[in-house]
């Protein structure tokens, strides 16, 4: 059942391509436009929208980070992002014309389902994100955007999270569509990228063994640092929880630019940093992320780069250089997420621990 894989949670980052191509599946109509079959808010509805507020936990709530770069990006709607178990209690701003977005990969999550009770008593239209057919989380929603990871076994997610970006990505263009802030080409540009993922996600896959000796010749160390910048920022979050959840060390994301405020100081001989390169493009974001690679470098951090294909510019810089297929900067999460989930599963497996069954965690949270 495990199809050959030591763990689920190996099988389920090898499933992730095809996770990605199902959760695409159906999206465009004959016509050429976007279509969310079981989203259930009408575009009236849609339209009227002037604020989102997404609510999530753990990696629900990263992927949630990521969906508020490309929300505002393409609809020019704000969008805040909030942990589901702190949000009832700050009296968030609520209205009929607020969207709640609830992740959740398994629509059991205690703390999501009482923020969206919280958000519907409060007039709020709530849409929810989830992987689990007629689970309670968008049973109670106005409506729903399914993933189509499949099961997920593992208590660590991964394909859970990729087929939640690609969600968001849907609900960003759809909203995009109805509010007209993007032309048909440019939604059908971003939808044909998005179709290529499967393939991008299969080159990175095939760079498995780099990434494992990394995290073999890592098997002691007692923590790790995550950087990156833009959509590459949640990512940073996302892999720093996979390797806590796995390997029990420390580890931490940051935004590359926070580090001269403070956490530069961690960096110590010897020390494993990941760092996500942005593409290269107009805004400096690649350029300042390589100096900051160059800084912890010149502090002794052993790095393993996750840069673009064509990127010459990292390798005097990179113990380990992981090359990735050339994507639009708020697409990169989808390829970048996958050497992290590979390190942590490598890590915690040559620490001899259990991968599927971390200690202390449940698959649902159905506590508050
Ligand atoms: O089922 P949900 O998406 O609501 O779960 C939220 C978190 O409990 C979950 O993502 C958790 O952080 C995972 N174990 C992360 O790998």
């Amino acid at each position: 059942e495990k199809d050959g894989h030591d763990w689920f949670m190996r099988k389920e980052i090898f499933e992730q391509p095809r996770a990605v191509a199902d959760s695409l599946l159906g999206r465009r109509a004959a016509d050429g436009r976007l279509q969310l079959d079981e989203m259930r808010l009408d575009d009236a509805e849609l339209r009227d929208i002037d604020k989102i507020i997404i609510i999530a936990a753990g990696t629900s709530y990263y992927a949630g980070m990521v969906a508020k770069y490309a929300i505002e990006h393409w609809t020019r709607i704000s969008v805040e992002v909030e942990l589901a178990s702190e949000f009832r209690y700050r009296d968030p701003i609520l209205t009929h014309s607020t969207l709640v977005v609830a992740i959740s990969q398994s629509g059991e999550t205690a703390d999501t389902l009482q923020a969206i009770r919280h958000a519907r008593m409060q007039r709020s239209k709530v849409l929810a994100i989830c992987n689990t057919n007629g689970s309670t989380i968008p049973r109670e929603s106005d409506g729903v955007i399914y993933t189509h990871a499949g099961p997920e076994i593992g208590v660590a997610s991964t394909k859970g999270y990729v087929t939640q970006l690609v969600a968001c990505y849907l609900l960003a263009l759809y909203l995009a569509q109805v509010k007209g802030t993007l032309f048909g080409d440019e939604i059908n540009n971003v939808m044909d990228q998005l179709d290529d993922m499967p393939g991008h996600l299969e080159t990175v896959l095939s760079q498995a063994e780099n990434v494992y000796d990394f995290a073999r010749a890592h098997v002691d160390t007692t923590s790790v640092l995550f950087l990156g910048r833009h959509a590459g920022y949640p990512v940073a979050l996302e892999g720093a929880l996979k390797l806590k959840e796995l390997a029990y060390i420390h580890a931490e994301g940051f935004a590359a630019g926070e580090l001269k405020h403070g956490p530069i100081a961690l960096i110590d001989e010897g020390l494993p940093v990941f760092c996500i390169v942005p593409p290269r493009g107009r805004d400096q974001l690649h350029d300042k992320m390589l100096s900051g690679i160059q800084e912890v470098r010149a502090r002794g951090a052993r790095t393993i780069c996750l840069a673009e294909v064509d990127d010459d510019t990292i390798e005097p810089y990179a113990d380990t250089l992981i090359r990735l297929p050339k994507v639009p900067v708020l697409l990169q999460p989808l390829v970048a997420v996958i050497p992290l989930q590979l390190f942590a599963c490598e890590l915690a497996t040559a620490m001899g621990n259990d991968v599927d069954q971390p200690r202390n965690l449940a698959k649902s949270v159905t506590v508050e």
